[in-house]
């Protein structure tokens, strides 16, 4: 009943909430249009699960261990389930019964307790944010620089996931890069950041980040991880920056002394833009069972023509594969499904959420 009418719901709830709660506001970006709907998302996701406890208590486990980095503390949730309650009556009106406004309180209690206690666990076993030195810098042209990082403290990760990061220059704004290395011996991590249009985090790291610049690093997320395929043989398919966290997978099939079949299809729209070719092709040469294949959708070039998904339909059979996807959600979409159509059974089809990863269950 109120989703139709989540944007307004949630500029009231932001405004009640900073007008009674002046002291949370800090906690929040300065500009937060993009992310407004967030949180009522998240709720009526909540609210789709009610009949499923398991998928619920995965979901508020993982929403309270990220809300660590944003400072929120257990003392917050009352005032956000508050001024929560207060606006969702406001817009379901006469509808908002006593009884619906008793089972809404005791939906937010359990849904907070349960945030609360995953954030209480979590922060017995590791920091809610590690800072990170730049210590690495290369422009890679077409926006995109590649920025390694050294964490002031281990931070343990597994090739393929991804990494919600801050900048000094957009505080509160955190943004999610995937990884484009296995776990070194030195700790660092290398990012490969394109900058896109307007965009404010991914710009400030392509075109302002430098050598000795400390960035904050959120917990590592994802499950697009090895130890997610069941088969000897991987297809990987990166469309764009995608390809950091495919790099990453190839990177751990070789430390674990490469006994996969590994397929790697990159794609971009021109030549030009397929920035890490070179890096992948000395990749190859060292490792005999890695085979690349570029495709390109909006040049003529000798080698291969047309987008990713096309091209995987041209070559294949891939249903003996467990399959890695990683780019833009419109490629991947597609990617996923020429791939069922060919037989590609779907629960061996990996890839990264699209937009805010904490929305979805897995
Ligand atoms: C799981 C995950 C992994 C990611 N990994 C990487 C990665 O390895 N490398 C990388 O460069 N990015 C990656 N991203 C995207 C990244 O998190 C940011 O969304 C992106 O850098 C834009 O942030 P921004 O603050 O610069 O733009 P914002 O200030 O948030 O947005 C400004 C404008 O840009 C548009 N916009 C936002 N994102 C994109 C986009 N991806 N393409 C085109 N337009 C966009 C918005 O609609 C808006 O109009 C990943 C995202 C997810 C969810
Ligand atoms: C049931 C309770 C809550 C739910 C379901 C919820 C849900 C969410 C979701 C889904 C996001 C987006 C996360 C992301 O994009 O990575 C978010 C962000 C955030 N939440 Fe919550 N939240 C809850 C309670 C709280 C509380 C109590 C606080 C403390 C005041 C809080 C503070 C924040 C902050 C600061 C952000 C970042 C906002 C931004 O980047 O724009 N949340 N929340």
């Amino acid at each position: 009943m109120v989703e139709p009418r989540a944007g307004e719901i949630t500029v009231y709830f932001y405004a009640i909430l900073f007008a009674r709660y002046p002291q949370v506001r800090q906690m929040f970006p300065q500009g937060m249009d993009a992310q407004r709907d967030r949180l009522l998302r998240a709720l009526l996701r909540i609210v789709d699960l009610a009949d499923d406890p398991e998928s619920l208590v995965r979901f508020c486990g993982h929403l309270g261990r990220d809300h660590r980095k944003f400072g929120t503390l257990a003392a917050h949730f009352p005032a956000v389930g508050e001024c929560l309650l207060a606006a969702l009556a406001r817009y379901a009106g006469p509808a908002w019964t006593l009884d619906i406004a008793a089972a809404w309180a005791k939906a937010y209690g359990t849904v907070a307790q349960v945030m609360i206690s995953a954030a209480e666990q979590d922060e017995a076993v590791r920091p809610a944010v590690w800072p990170a030195t730049v210590v690495h810098r290369v422009s890679r042209g077409h926006g995109i620089a590649e920025i390694t990082v050294r964490p002031h403290i281990t931070y343990e990760y597994a090739a393929g996931q991804y990494v919600s990061v801050e900048t000094p220059w957009w505080p509160k704004r955190w943004r999610y890069y995937s990884a484009a290395n296995a776990p070194r011996e030195d700790g660092t991590l290398t990012f490969h950041v394109r900058a896109v249009a307007g965009g404010s985090v991914s710009d400030a790291l392509v075109h302002r980040a430098a050598v000795g610049d400390v960035l904050q690093l959120g917990p590592p997320m994802g499950d697009m991880v090895l130890d997610a395929a069941d088969h000897r043989k991987l297809l990987f398919v990166a469309g764009g920056t995608g390809l950091a966290p495919i790099r990453a997978l190839i990177e751990e099939v070789a430390h674990r002394g490469g006994r996969h079949q590994v397929d790697l299809f990159l794609g971009a729209r021109t030549g030009a833009e397929l920035y890490a070719v070179d890096d992948m092709l000395r990749m190859a040469q060292r490792h005999h069972w890695l085979t690349i294949r570029a495709a390109v959708s909006h040049e003529h070039l000798p080698g291969i023509r047309g987008s990713l998904p096309e091209v995987l339909a041209e070559y294949g059979p891939w249903y003996e594969h467990d399959v890695f996807l990683s780019g833009p959600a419109r490629m991947v979409v597609s990617a996923m499904e020429t791939l069922t159509l060919n037989g590609t059974p779907p629960h061996r089809i990996h890839h990264d959420p699209f937009e805010t990863p904490v929305l979805s269950t897995s």
